[in-house]
């Protein structure tokens, strides 16, 4: 779809899939289906969470909401600048609620430190992170994450919800990307 852009396939739809369910079985055994704090409120940070937080939604076995919040550190380049920006907050108050941040990706891990600090202010009865993927090597400071999916190499990752420049969003597995179509390289 993307002719060449793609050098290798990382993590298949089907490997997606499976920790999908098993990231729901998990999260959906320390959330009682009637919790006094009401349903699980899933805030889904757009736009790169999009596609995992839709499928985890569908595979958790107990009522959630969601709810989205789009930040963004990244513009078009490759690495994070460490200065997020919300482009929309959340239209709902979360206070003595039950939320659960739902990100595709840590990398530096600046976005989500400053995203736990930012709704922790906002009184919350827990908050907790649940992300598809991290790349341990890349983390510029400390977050703690209850729920990961899959520890990565420190490449660029593109599909599934990840974009390089808002392309590739759309694939439905995560591929790595080839160096040609960020720069530099010419085969
Ligand atoms: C990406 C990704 C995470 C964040 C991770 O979002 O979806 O939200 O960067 O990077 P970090 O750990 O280094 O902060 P981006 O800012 O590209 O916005 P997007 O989700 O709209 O693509
Ligand atoms: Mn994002
Ligand atoms: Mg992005």
């Amino acid at each position: 779809m993307y002719g060449d852009d793609i050098a290798s396939v990382l993590i298949t739809e089907e490997e997606i899939e499976a920790k999908v369910s098993e990231l729901a079985e998990l999260i959906s055994k320390r959330y009682p289906a009637d919790a006094p704090e009401g349903d699980l409120l899933l805030v889904g940070v757009l736009k790169g969470a999009i596609f995992f937080m839709t499928d985890l939604a569908k595979a958790l076995p107990i009522p959630t909401q969601l709810e989205f919040m789009a930040v963004s550190s990244y513009g078009s380049s490759t690495s994070s600048s460490g200065v997020v920006r919300i482009m929309k907050d959340l239209d709902k108050d979360i206070a003595g609620r039950n939320v659960l941040i739902v990100e595709d990706i840590i990398d530096s891990g600046l976005t989500l430190s400053w995203l736990m600090r930012n709704l922790s202010t906002r009184n919350p009865a827990s908050l907790e992170v649940v992300t598809l993927l991290r790349k341990p090597d890349a983390l510029r400071t400390q977050v703690e994450v209850a729920n990961v999916g899959f520890d990565i190499p420190s490449e660029f990752v593109v599909g599934y919800g990840l974009d390089y420049a808002e392309r590739y969003r759309d694939l439905p597995y995560i591929g790595t990307l080839h160096p040609r179509v960020y720069g530099g390289e010419t085969d």
